[in-house]
């Protein structure tokens, strides 16, 4: 049997996680691979790692595993953007192909990384960047291959997930949740990167360059995170039949690419708003196999190690049957660049909620802005004041509509007496 040889580095939670699985399941993923899989070396910096190192050489300097010349594919399981860029160049300098989980690396640096790869030969596999256990690259490079891809939509960070899921069913609120996050180690060493849409961000921009065969442009994503959303938006939400998810969503249509992440109402009818807590889930559509669904962890070691190891099982076959790189899914030469709908152009409806004084006449003055812009209403719900307030909220679900001109119609009805506060707007995704 044919050995490949590979050097992992890193041995964190992910990479204790792809050690201990590549471990326990070695025989069977050897076998998959057609060829014997063997750990040549380990980099870590760490000691104490959540996995039995015996009979395997650790080094420290991640640096040598790269230039260890038995090593075939370098692991890249450190994370960041700054060493883990100059292993994962290194290493394809020295001809080595290289498996990474690495979201932002290769959201933000991928052009330059499949750049280099392409030049040398060798592969750069991803399959665990984006939704840690759902192969969703490999669906989108090799299941959905005939299809011309409409649109995706993905819940795609576990934390913002398992955030709002908490507050919609305990009535919590959001900075309690996030730090139970934080406690359970779902969240990003900077939390921001998770409640800002981020990492959302960047697993999208990757999800999009497989999906409509274009560079990776992860300066273009709208981001917008679930730090504004309150419980209250949550219970009109439900009440009007809708859930409220952090969604990642790429679109293609003649006008151009919409990249956008940000909450978003979902028909409670659809499975993906019923995906709860740390999962994730993806939805693709295509033109010939119509809509499809996605289900797993987005997060933890071993369903990330699941997808590194995939990745390195079809390396592994990749290299022992002799086979040319294939880096990534079209040859990166062949990618267009394509452009990027700014959102003021992106057309989609929205959740308003709105407090007003109450008094005759205050929905009739909000209705004649919306119509005056031509804006069309979907449903209107007034909450009836509590006991001597002389406030009342109201929640408005309107047609599609540019945002642009949504922005003009909130800025309107901002400017009205009897409009008491800021307009709180979500987007809404009806993804049929
Ligand atoms: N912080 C990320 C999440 C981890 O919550 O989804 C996986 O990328």
């Amino acid at each position: 049997m044919k050995q490949v040889k590979i050097g992992i580095c890193g041995l964190g939670t992910v990479g204790s996680g792809t050690f201990n699985v590549l471990k326990r399941n070695i025989e069977q993923i050897q076998s998959r691979a057609g060829c014997e899989i063997y750990i040549q070396e380990v980099g870590a910096r760490r000691d104490n790692p959540a996995c039995d190192l015996s009979g395997v050489n650790v080094v420290r300097d991640i640096f040598e595993v790269v230039k260890n010349p038995k090593v075939d594919v370098v692991v890249e399981l450190i994370g960041g953007t700054t060493i883990a860029k100059d292993l994962v160049l290194e290493a394809i300098e020295n001809g080595k192909h290289v498996v990474t989980a690495n979201k932002a690396l290769i959201a933000e640096f991928g052009n330059e990384i499949f750049g280099k790869a392409a030049e040398k030969g060798v592969t750069v596999a991803y399959e665990a960047a984006v939704a840690g256990g759902i192969p969703i690259i490999k669906a989108l490079r090799e299941g959905l291959a005939s299809n011309r891809i409409e649109w995706l939509a993905g819940i795609i960070n576990g934390t913002g997930n398992f955030i709002l899921t908490e507050m919609g069913d305990k009535n919590r609120d959001f900075a309690d949740v996030l730090k139970e996050a934080q406690e359970k180690g779902y969240a990003e060493a900077d939390p921001t990167f998770d409640v800002e849409g981020i990492d959302a961000a960047h697993k999208l921009v990757i999800l999009a360059s497989l999906a409509f065969a274009m560079p990776l442009q992860y300066d273009k994503v709208f981001t917008e995170g679930i730090s504004k959303i309150e419980t209250k938006d949550i219970e009109y939400a439900e009440m009007l039949g809708y859930r409220i998810k952090h969604i990642g969503v790429a679109r293609q249509s003649d006008d151009g690419i919409e990249l956008r992440v940000h909450p978003t109402l979902i028909p409670k009818k659809r499975l993906i708003a019923n995906v709860d807590g740390v999962m994730n889930a993806v939805v693709v559509k295509g033109d010939a196999v119509g809509p499809t669904l996605y289900y797993g962890a987005g997060a933890g070691a071993e369903p990330t190690a699941s997808a590194v190891i995939a990745d390195i099982v079809d390396v592994a076959r990749q290299i022992s049957s002799g086979a040319v790189s294939g880096v990534p899914s079209l040859g990166f030469d062949k990618l267009e660049d394509r452009s990027i709908l700014p959102m003021e152009s992106v057309k989609t409806a929205y959740y308003l909620r709105l407090l007003v004084e109450d008094k005759p006449g205050v929905l009739s003055q909000l209705t004649k802005v919306l119509s005056d812009l031509e804006i069309g209403i979907e449903a209107v719900h007034q909450e009836e004041p509590g006991e001597g307030e002389p406030c009342a909220e109201i929640v408005l679900l309107t047609d599609k509509v540019q945002e642009a001109n949504l922005m003009k119609a909130i800025k309107q009805i901002e400017s009205l007496d009897s409009v008491q506060a800021d307009v709180k707007k979500i987007r809404v995704e009806a993804l049929g």
